[in-house]
């Protein structure tokens, strides 16, 4: 699979066009590491993105993936109120099979610790908490580390903030935003998925669920009673919410025709195919909650670790999603445009207006931490040391 198209101009003109600061070659032959850090924009603090580990067909595709989702981590955070920026890595990792050495994380560890903390890592698809623990021999600038001050496994809190979502869109659909008595569907039983479907089973909702793991579905039946549904039409079935929580691009033109939902708030990453898809949905009267709004609490969650995890804290920040999401709705109304653009206008405006063009140094005080400045829950972190 392709992640996104390969870039056609030079690395520059890239950069100038996506308005990326930053984007770091890592290459080291003894160890085998091909990989690119792109920061996308440090106006609003440090930025913070997972490290993907990926079989990519070559190097300008790697490099369109990166430069793509970093400027998505931008508008993410942004729209969060995080006082962060948006920056990714990539690895390009052709066997997901194979063992990383020490020395491998070594290396890449000190390539994002030589950046003084304007890139700072966490996990994406195909890494793993031992991937961070490796970093973390070379680098403070890495979450998800197992041990004190670590948020763990955000997942469960993530679920939380697309709950807030959710109450946000159902409150947009009638004006109310409890989700007592409501049918909710969800697809995909994964780790967000299933604690998803408990949130909504506390809540009073009436909750169908479809993965293409059965066992998954069959334990939240067991558990909770809630209907399993096929996975081959769970997409068209009748509902107040549909919840996305598998992959992304479950919405394109062929598919918003048959939706039969009210709203839909989810987990997924990219749930639209393209923009149009957003003006579809509005066009056929579904609110959608925007996924990089929605999804936002695993950002949150990890922001949390610098200064000072506290689960009560990092839940109280997610759940302000509910009042982030309205307000995309009620910018979506008053611009006349989809919420899905609403929400990338909104992030964008912060990052120029708050931002004001600024590029955050090593040592500058950063506003995520009120005024404290940036620091480690891991001071023990030993400094760069030769593999
Ligand atoms: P996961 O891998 O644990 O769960 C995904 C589930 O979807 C799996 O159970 C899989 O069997 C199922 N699935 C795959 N294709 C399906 C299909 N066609 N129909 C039904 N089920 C299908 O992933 P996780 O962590 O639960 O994340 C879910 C989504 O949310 C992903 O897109 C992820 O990128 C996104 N996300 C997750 C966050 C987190 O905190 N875990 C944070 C932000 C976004």
């Amino acid at each position: 699979m392709v992640m996104g198209a390969a870039v056609e101009l030079s690395v520059a003109d890239s950069m100038t066009r996506g308005g990326h600061e930053q984007v770091v070659f890592v290459a080291d032959a003894a160890v085998g590491l091909r990989a690119i850090i792109a920061v996308h924009s440090t106006a609003l603090g440090p930025s913070l993105g997972g490290i993907r580990f990926w079989r990519y067909p070559g190097e300008r595709d790697a490099l369109a993936d990166v430069l793509r989702l970093s400027e998505a981590m931008s508008l993410k955070a942004a729209a969060a109120g995080l006082h962060q920026g948006g920056g990714k890595a990539v690895v390009l990792w052709d066997d997901q099979h194979q063992f990383r050495s020490e020395a491998f994380l070594r290396v890449l560890g000190r390539a994002i610790d030589e950046l003084g903390g304007r890139y700072i890592a966490a996990e994406d698809v195909g890494a793993t908490p031992a991937d961070m623990n490796g970093l973390a021999l070379e680098t403070r600038w890495v979450t998800g580390v197992d041990g004190p001050g670590g948020s763990g496994d955000p997942s469960p809190v993530t679920a939380v903030g697309v709950l807030a979502a959710m109450r946000a869109a159902a409150e947009e659909v009638d004006g109310e935003p409890s989700l007592a008595g409501r049918r909710v569907v969800v697809q995909g039983a994964g780790h967000v998925g299933t604690h998803l479907v408990e949130l909504l089973v506390d809540a009073g909702a009436s909750v169908g669920v479809a993965d293409i793991d059965t066992e998954r579905v069959d334990a939240l039946v067991r558990a909770h009673g809630v209907d399993a549904l096929a996975v081959e039409t769970v997409l068209e079935e009748e509902c107040d919410l549909l919840a996305p929580c598998a992959l992304g691009g479950a919405f394109t033109a062929d598919t918003v025709p048959r939706l039969r939902c009210r709203a839909i708030a989810g987990a997924a990453n990219n749930q639209l195919a393209d923009a149009s898809v957003d003006d579809a949905l509005l066009a056929r009267g579904i609110v959608y909650a925007p996924d990089f709004v929605a999804n936002a609490g695993g950002i949150i969650n990890i922001a949390e670790e610098f200064v000072g995890y506290d689960p009560r804290q990092a839940l109280t920040r997610v759940a302000e999603i509910e009042d982030t999401t309205t307000r995309v709705f009620a910018l979506a109304r008053q611009l006349g445009v989809a919420p899905g653009r609403a929400a990338e206008t909104m992030a964008r405006r912060r990052i120029a207006e708050e931002g004001g063009g600024r590029r955050w140094r090593p040592g500058d005080p950063a506003a995520w931490t009120r005024g404290e400045p940036l620091r480690t829950l891991r001071p023990g972190v030993a400094p760069a040391k030769a593999v």
